[in-house]
């Protein structure tokens, strides 16, 4: 696997193997990998000659300092999975190599309506343009690609196909399902951040996903759906709540009622322990018998 560090010999490492009539899947990730990430590259790797992956935790979609610094970093560890899993590169650029002039001098930034507002949108905000701007940096230094990323980000997942469509861009994204603990807890890089009462106590998520999803399914109208996986939530004290909603995919938009055999999204975040964690399901509309 080559490791690589500059904005240049990226882009020409994967001109040289396009040149060779070889295919491209690209990883875009910020490290701390798990058998989430893996699944992803294992994907890349069965379906296109060769995988390439990034490793970048991007200043711009950080809202507060802290949360950045505290990021989980191993870049060792990554490096020994990404080669067990197949990729043949690795670009793990400097943040200087990525904003020659500092994030926070960046002229140009990318802002998707719609799917970006919302749920992590008002949350987090600046999250999904921070995204949007690095993704569509990795995307012009890449080139024409299969793009895999997770459904487990699913508001990422759609700010970003929204983008690519917007902007024409020679990318195929790819969205692929989410990684579960034996819990139903989502893989994820904040997980190790939790204390052992914790960890356990963010199965609740998952669970109030599934009752929400069930419910949807026999027809309950969203706001049902949305109370059952609050009061789901609530009976675990350790867990505040940020959103429990229902959502059209790839709009993010919120329906006002639920079509029968229609697909919605379920999406749930919540802190405990000072950790942020999001998790969404899809189900199909049912009719109320
Ligand atoms: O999902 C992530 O890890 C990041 O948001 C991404 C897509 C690598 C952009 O920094």
């Amino acid at each position: 696997m080559d490791v690589i560090t500059t904005r240049s010999l990226w882009r020409q490492a994967l001109i040289n193997e396009r040149a060779q009539g070889r295919t491209i899947g690209f990883v875009p990730t910020m490290g701390a990998l798990h058998a989430g990430h893996r699944a992803l590259v294992e994907q890349a790797v069965r379906e296109c000659d060769v995988a390439a992956v990034s490793i970048f935790v991007n200043p711009l979609q950080f809202g507060n300092a802290g949360d950045l610094a505290g990021y989980p970093r191993d870049l060792e560890g990554d490096c020994a999975l990404l080669e067990d899993a197949g990729a043949a590169y690795v670009f793990v650029p400097e943040v200087t190599e990525i904003y020659p002039d500092s994030p926070d001098h960046q002229a140009t930034s990318i802002h998707v309506e719609g799917a970006s507002l919302g749920f992590e949108g008002a949350d987090r905000p600046g999250h999904f343009d921070g995204m949007a701007t690095i993704v569509a940096m990795l995307f012009s230094l890449t080139g024409r690609t299969k793009a895999y990323f997770g459904e487990k980000d699913i508001q990422q997942l759609c700010v970003v196909q929204q983008m690519v469509a917007d902007l024409a861009m020679d990318i195929e994204v790819i969205a692929c399902p989410t990684v579960r603990h034996d819990d139903g807890v989502a893989l994820s890089s904040r997980n190790a951040r939790l204390s052992h009462t914790a960890r356990q106590s963010a199965a609740v998520i998952f669970r109030a996903l599934s009752v929400g999803g069930k419910a949807l399914e026999s027809g309950a109208t969203r706001q049902e759906v949305e109370a059952v996986m609050a009061s789901c939530i609530a009976a675990e004290p350790e867990v505040s709540l940020s959103y429990a909603g229902v959502v059209e995919t790839p709009s993010f938009a919120i329906p006002n009622e639920l079509r029968p055999g229609q697909e919605y999204r379920l999406i749930l975040a919540g802190e405990l322990d000072g950790v942020r964690l999001i998790d969404n399901i899809g189900a199909i509309a049912g009719r109320r018998p």
